[in-house]
């Protein structure tokens, strides 16, 4: 259904713009109907940049993604409008998308007024309730209400409920549960698995292994803008490859060890990079190493990949 391929994003900085910030890098994958992708990564990888790429909220710089094979870019006006029908996203901070002078429900009849204007009251007001009560929110406690009024958890969970009265297809999740408390935690969790079940796909933004282990099929780890390694849940975080994803895996606290035991993974890369030393030379591509895990070119950018550096 999705698919990204080769995107790069680079954001001027300075007023002049001759400097340049590469935030995404010749990043590839695809999203099928009711899978779950998590995207993992320290701080500033580029895991939001690609969910807005994703959601057009940002033009790509080079690649291009698609959605059942047609190029979003070239999505204007009610093409456009049908995507958002089928794509949305929720995000980490979610009182950057209401409006404060504005009620919070406001979210929601902007929904209708978009896409179900002629749907009877009665019939909107049971869906919205419907669409509350998937999100376990309370129709009284949140309607009528101003940002202010209502906590970041609940804010966020009514954007899931907006998602859910759309016909969506595809969620973008850029770290929804942070705001979560534990009990509506779960809530969401099973919420997602339920709507995966029905053939939504989900690209997960997190930072937290375990959840990402909890709810995806595969797992993508980006660092630096670059996929390090993606492939099938288990295999990348049980058996994981590159690096980074070893640091990673290593770094999560386990509750049957002491911080002393922790493997030493040394937090370099090796001289060489065995994934490209028998790769053709200036393919930075990822290598297959087993069905479907794709592990990512050793060497740090700036360094050059070494098998490649002729
Ligand atoms: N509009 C922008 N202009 C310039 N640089 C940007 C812009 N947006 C993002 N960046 C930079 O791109 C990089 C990737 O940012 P991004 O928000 O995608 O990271 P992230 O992986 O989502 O991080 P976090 O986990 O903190 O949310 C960062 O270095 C960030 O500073
Ligand atoms: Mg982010």
């Amino acid at each position: 259904m999705l698919a990204v391929e080769h995107v790069w994003k680079r954001f001027r900085l300075g007023a002049f713009g001759r400097a340049e910030k590469v935030a995404v890098a010749d990043v590839s994958f695809g999203l099928a109907p009711g899978e779950v992708l998590s995207i993992i990564g320290e701080s500033g990888s580029g895991k939001s940049t690609i969910g807005r790429m994703v959601l057009r909220l940002l033009p790509v710089s080079e690649g291009r993604i698609t959605v059942d094979g047609t190029d979003i870019s070239s999505w204007r006006g009610g093409e456009l409008k049908e995507y958002y029908r089928r794509v949305q996203g929720v995000f980490q901070d979610p009182f950057s998308t209401y409006n404060p002078v504005f009620r919070a429900d406001r979210v929601f009849s902007m929904v209708r007024g978009q896409y179900f204007r002629r749907l009877p009251t009665a019939e909107w007001d049971t869906r919205v309730e419907r669409a509350l009560a998937d999100v376990r929110l309370d129709p009284r406690q949140v309607l009528g209400k101003y940002p202010h009024q209502l906590s970041g958890g609940q804010l966020q969970r009514m954007l899931i409920a907006r998602a859910l009265l759309l016909e969506v297809q595809l969620l973008v999740a850029d770290e929804i549960i942070s705001m979560l408390d534990a009990s509506t935690r779960i809530d969401v969790l099973n919420l997602l698995a339920d709507l995966k079940a029905k053939g939504l796909g989900v690209l997960f933004v997190t930072h937290d292994l375990a959840l990402g282990n909890y709810i995806s099929e595969r797992t993508m780890i980006m660092h630096l803008g670059r996929v390090v390694e993606l492939g099938p849940t288990d295999r990348v975080l049980g058996n994981p490859q590159h690096p980074y994803s070893r640091r990673l895996v290593a770094s999560v606290p386990r509750l049957d060890r002491k911080w002393s035991d922790e493997p030493d993974e040394g937090g370099h890369a090796p001289d060489g990079c065995p994934v490209h030393a028998a790769a053709a030379p200036e393919s930075r591509a990822l290598v297959e190493i087993e069905p479907g895990h794709l592990v990512g070119c050793f060497a740090s950018p700036d360094a050059g990949c070494p098998a490649g550096a002729a």
